[in-house]
């Protein structure tokens, strides 16, 4: 009788455990080479990407749940996948030599990810990156939010350039002089989910969140809605801790914003687009097109915000613990190396910090060139810069350090693990700006 009860019970827990064992998902991803059409040219541009997708499959799962990805990588190269922004066990950070090995041609890696965070994420590899990014391998990850979203539509725009000859092919040659003179590798045509200034239906009164991502290898984006006016309401997968209006928002490679957006409902008909301000020659980037139909109910809700996480206060009495000069010498495998305190990855100037003890950094750039420098697996907030108090109402894992500027961050290590840390020119890091931040229990 005790025994029938006993395989009862493990039967009703294998039942009530069901719910748990489906918050797991399944994805394949492959890194191959295939094709993919631009609209300037006749012929198909070969590309390297995603399940033969540009960009990527758009991956999504919930807060909480663990998703769980088979990978394949089908190049002629090593490759691996790195989950920018994702706050994950250290060992699925996807970065060869520090957190696995290279996942070699015709192998797998498994990779689970419990996603801790909901916001705005993205994948690129982590090997020979220059090349592998420039060559199209990207893609997004959303972690949606445990309740449902009252906004009307989400949409992703991961914005891109890539670097075309005039015969449709990629411009074969990676981190040239030229690039590690100057800021990287930026292309010549810029694409919103691999389109050429797409165009995307909206109705009257909606109110959308737009999600942007910059996966360029080095172009800087500042983007411009002309005629609506947007709210920030996340930034580099984070809520904001004070929402704010949508002005000069420099996204620098690897940084997203989540925007709110509502449409008029008198907007019938008409076609706002979207720009790249960065550069002098300003670039339509995708533009939302209001259909002539009825408008619809606009949801009134205030989006969520991460007031309490990390104020600047927390860091008031704490001494910087690093500083990483930023500057590059004639040298290393390109002629030209980037450094962080004149040592190049691997003999790197790494920072070690005890879990669960706020820290300071500071980025001090003596170049001229610019470095977003992203930090793994933290979110830190921007506390100074040129030692003048910096009031960003929202915490970052990416950065941009301006010619000569000097940014102080602060953050608490809360996962153990070395995490990678570098500037996101990929240029730059491969020619050297790479070091790691190691978070000991
Ligand atoms: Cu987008 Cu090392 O990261
Ligand atoms: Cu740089």
């Amino acid at each position: 009788m005790k025994s029938i009860i006993s395989i009862l019970n493990v039967i009703l827990c294998v039942l009530l455990l069901q719910p748990n064992a489906s918050a797991e998902k399944q994805i394949r991803l492959e890194a191959m080479e295939s094709n993919h059409q631009f609209p300037f040219f006749e012929t198909q541009t070969a590309v390297w990407s995603y399940n033969g997708q540009i960009p990527g499959p758009l991956i999504r799962g919930k807060k909480g749940a663990t998703l769980v990805i088979d990978f394949v990588n089908k190049l002629k190269e090593p490759t691996s996948i790195h989950w920018h922004g994702l706050r994950i066990d250290n060992a699925m950070d996807g970065v060869p030599g520090v957190t696995q090995d290279p996942v070699k041609p015709g192998e797998n890696f498994g990779y689970r990810l419990r996603l801790e965070d909901a916001g705005t994420f993205w994948y690129h590899p982590h090997f020979n990156s220059s090349e592998q990014l420039g060559r199209g391998l990207k893609g997004v990850l959303i972690v949606d939010e445990v309740e449902k979203q009252p906004w009307s539509r989400d949409l992703v725009w991961l914005m891109d350039d890539w670097l075309l000859q005039k015969d449709g092919n990629i411009y074969p040659h990676f981190n040239t002089h030229h690039d590690l003179m100057h800021d990287g590798r930026w292309g010549n045509a810029l694409t919103v989910n691999g389109k050429f200034k797409p165009e995307f239906e909206v109705k009257p009164g909606e109110r959308i969140r737009l999600r942007l991502i910059n996966g360029a290898n080095a172009r800087i984006f500042l983007p411009h809605l002309e005629g609506l006016s947007a709210d920030v309401i996340a930034v580099d997968g984070k809520p904001v801790t004070q929402i704010f209006p949508l002005n000069q928002f420099e996204l620098s490679p690897g940084n997203r914003i989540d925007l709110d957006i509502t449409v008029p409902s008198n907007a019938g008909g008409k076609t706002y687009t979207v720009k790249d301000r960065f550069t002098r020659r300003q670039f339509v980037l995708a533009s939302l097109k209001v259909s002539q139909s009825e408008s619809v109910k606009t949801p009134d809700f205030i989006p969520p915000t991460a007031e309490n996480y990390i104020p600047p206060q927390d860091f008031d009495n704490i001494a910087v613990s690093k500083t990483w000069d930023l500057n590059a010498f004639r040298g290393g495998q390109y002629g030209i190396a980037w450094a962080m305190n004149s040592k190049i990855w691997p003999e790197a100037d790494k920072a070690d910090y005890p879990l669960g003890v706020p820290q300071k950094i500071k980025f001090d750039n003596s170049s001229t060139r610019l470095h977003p420098m992203h930090i793994h697996g933290v979110f830190f907030r921007v506390l100074e810069r040129n030692g003048q108090k910096a009031e960003e109402p929202f915490t970052r894992d990416t950065v941009l350090v301006g010619p000569r500027e000097s940014v102080t961050i602060g953050f608490i290590p809360e996962h153990p693990g070395i995490w990678l840390t570098h500037c996101h020119i990929q240029s730059h890091a491969e020619a050297g700006m790479m070091t790691t931040v190691e978070v000991k229990k």
